[in-house]
């Protein structure tokens, strides 16, 4: 992608401020990126931190752009998307992050049919650790391919899947993924504390363990089973927890939450787009 694609983010929340935040921080002109918002006081903040140009008027934004990312709630797609309807060209590109919403429904609000990208990255974008898969509609070409790959790989890994049911399959793994993490450092931090540790020393072991073991699974070449295994002794500490966990069917839990989430992003679907 050249520098000089004008990129828009419709909707500069959690998820608009962290793939900014990542095209600038990767070397990305910020003249280059522009963004709208309802939220006229967040759009002000915006300017201040990376001095892109901001509107508060979609269409606009959309007029002075090539490449589209919608980064606003599924809820108010189908108004942000009709909104734009007098605007848009053949020629520009659309990344939906939104979950839940399918291609076909957006480019039936944006009134035809555009190169339009589903995306799901997660909010560790913020910090450029991000990961997200990709579905690219027929009418996208390599070249935006390339494009929407290097926007999105300022935040993080990506990669393409084939078909856009995946899309909420990843909504239910990575998208939702970092809160599952949290509930699960809130609980160790808790459960620390029950042991007899302060609040401070509690977060401090439970954040730092989480950070260190997902750094072992990264760089490791062994696959997270191996790893386990091999700081389970037999008898040991580490093996008392395990087996509690898996008495109480941990991996059951969790293949039940996933699925809630998978559930949940292909009821927006049917909610808020055409039924099928
Ligand atoms: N957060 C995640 O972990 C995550 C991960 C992957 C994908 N996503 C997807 O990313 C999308 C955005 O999520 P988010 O967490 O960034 O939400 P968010 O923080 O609420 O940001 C959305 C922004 O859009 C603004 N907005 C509302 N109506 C608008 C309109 N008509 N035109 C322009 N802007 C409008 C909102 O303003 P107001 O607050 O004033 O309404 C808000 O500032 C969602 O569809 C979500 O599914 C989120």
């Amino acid at each position: 992608m050249q520098n000089k694609t004008l990129i828009g983010f419709i909707g500069a929340g959690n998820m608009g401020y962290a793939l900014i935040k990542g095209l600038i921080n990767s070397g990305y002109p910020s003249e280059n990126i522009k963004a709208s918002d309802a939220n006229e006081e967040l759009l002000q903040k915006r300017n201040e931190e990376f001095g892109i140009n901001v509107y508060i008027d979609n269409a606009e934004l959309l007029k002075a752009c090539d490449v589209i990312v919608l980064a606003v709630k599924p809820q108010v797609l189908n108004e942000v998307c009709t909104g734009l309807r007098d605007s848009i060209k053949p020629n520009h590109l659309v990344i939906s992050i939104v979950a839940g919403i399918r291609a076909n429904d957006i480019n039936r609000w944006l009134g035809g049919e555009f190169a339009l990208v589903r995306s799901m990255p997660n909010t560790p974008a913020l910090m450029q650790q991000g990961i997200t898969g990709m579905f690219a509609n027929k009418l996208v070409n390599d070249e935006q391919k390339t494009i929407v790959t290097t926007i999105l790989s300022t935040v993080g890994q990506c990669f393409w899947v084939k078909e856009e049911k995946l899309i909420d399959a990843i909504t239910a793994i990575s998208g939702s993924g970092p809160a599952y993490f949290f509930l699960l450092m809130q609980s160790m931090t808790q459960a620390a504390i029950a042991l007899g540790l302060d609040k401070e020393a509690a977060s401090a072991l439970s954040v730092q363990t989480s950070y260190g073991a997902s750094m072992m699974a990264v760089k490791s070449e062994e696959d997270p089973q191996t790893l386990r295994r091999n700081v389970t002794s037999p008898n040991g500490t580490t093996q008392a927890a395990i087996e509690s966990f898996q008495d109480q069917n941990f991996e059951g839990i969790v293949a039940t939450a996933t699925r809630a989430a998978y559930d949940k992003a292909h009821e927006i679907s049917i909610e808020l787009g055409e039924k099928e």
